[in-house]
């Protein structure tokens, strides 16, 4: 019998023809709409590989439920929604879609921070709303980011890549991470700062780490209060590493200037959060690696992942320490 592979979210069929020619795919057929938990936990029982997507949550007990399973390809280079540890203990293989969205995400994210500070989305709705009455000394004015300091908490290949595009724009950049990044403190002439340096030094906050145990709500009440009060705070990589209550706190007592969020703590977030409410936020739907081109080389990673994997050969990218 071929081995089976279930897939949680509808995808081109090109993009999944290698699988079809050598395996059983079995796949959720909604793009949109996440497979139900009912339906996951009956398909992981017969599957050798799972291809997911960053909202399925790949729990111990999911992982215990497959008992065949050799490999979950996560479509993301973050896999806090994965139970690494548990699948370990389990030997099975996890693999992620590092690199291909490296410049993908770090466009979006300087985007963001672009589009937050001169109040692009804003703008564009007024326009649509017909309530442009006249050119005006002062409107929808927003804040410069040329020359100005950007501040990047998480300086990964995402964060270097958010670096790059700051230096085209002549900021100084401050950054702070786990360990010091020689290469980029040459190249892109970054300077190395402790957290708190780098939250009172900043006009812009950029928060690029993943999610860990370290890093969840980490940007808390404490945090915003010693950032300036003209910063403008941008997250693209999870929503969880911010307490949203102490953001929203914080954006309506003035003790930050704005945000631009990608990413939020429970997505889809709901309409009615207070966050979206406030015209000083630019709020995106986590589409942070989301060109066509970028989707398809992380597709093509996963497939090229599990066809390696239930063949007998080393994954490309392999997430189990
Ligand atoms: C990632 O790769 O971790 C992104 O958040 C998913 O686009």
């Amino acid at each position: 019998m071929k081995p089976t592979v279930f897939i949680t979210r509808k995808l081109p069929d090109k993009s999944i023809a290698v699988l079809k020619d050598q395996f059983e795919v079995r796949m959720w057929e909604e793009e949109e709409v996440p497979v139900p938990k009912e339906v996951l936990f009956a398909e992981v029982e017969n599957a050798e590989a799972l291809f997911t997507v960053v909202s399925d949550p790949v729990t111990e007990e999911l992982l215990s439920a497959g008992k065949n399973l050799k490999v979950v390809a996560n479509m993301a280079v973050g896999y806090d929604n994965i139970d690494v540890e548990a699948a370990t203990k389990r030997g099975v293989l996890v693999c992620n879609t590092p690199d291909v969205l490296t410049e993908t995400t770090a466009d979006l994210t300087f985007g963001l921070l672009l589009a937050t500070a001169r109040r692009v989305v804003e703008s564009a709705e007024f326009i649509k709303q017909g309530k442009w009455q006249s050119w005006s000394p002062f409107l929808l004015a927003g804040h410069d980011v040329h020359h100005k300091t950007i501040g990047i908490y998480g300086m990964g290949k995402i964060g270097e890549a958010v670096a790059q595009r700051a230096k085209g724009f002549g900021m100084e950049i401050l950054y702070h991470n786990r360990t010091r990044k020689p290469e980029a403190e040459k190249v892109l002439g970054a300077k190395y700062c402790s957290f708190d340096e780098l939250l009172e030094l900043s006009d812009f906050v950029v928060a690029m780490a993943p999610l860990t145990n370290e890093t969840k709500h980490m940007f808390n009440a404490e945090v915003f209060s010693k950032m300036k009060s003209s910063a403008i705070f941008i997250n693209s990589s999870r929503g969880a590493v911010v307490d949203e209550e102490a953001l929203y706190q914080a954006l309506i007592h003035n003790v930050i200037a704005g945000a631009g969020l990608d990413v939020f703590e429970k997505e889809p977030i709901s309409q009615d959060h207070p966050l979206l409410s406030l015209p000083n936020v630019t709020a995106l739907p986590h589409i942070g690696s989301a060109s066509i081109e970028t989707r398809m080389s992380m597709i093509h990673i996963c497939v090229d992942n599990i066809q390696r994997i239930l063949t007998g050969k080393n994954p490309r990218t392999l997430v189990n320490k």
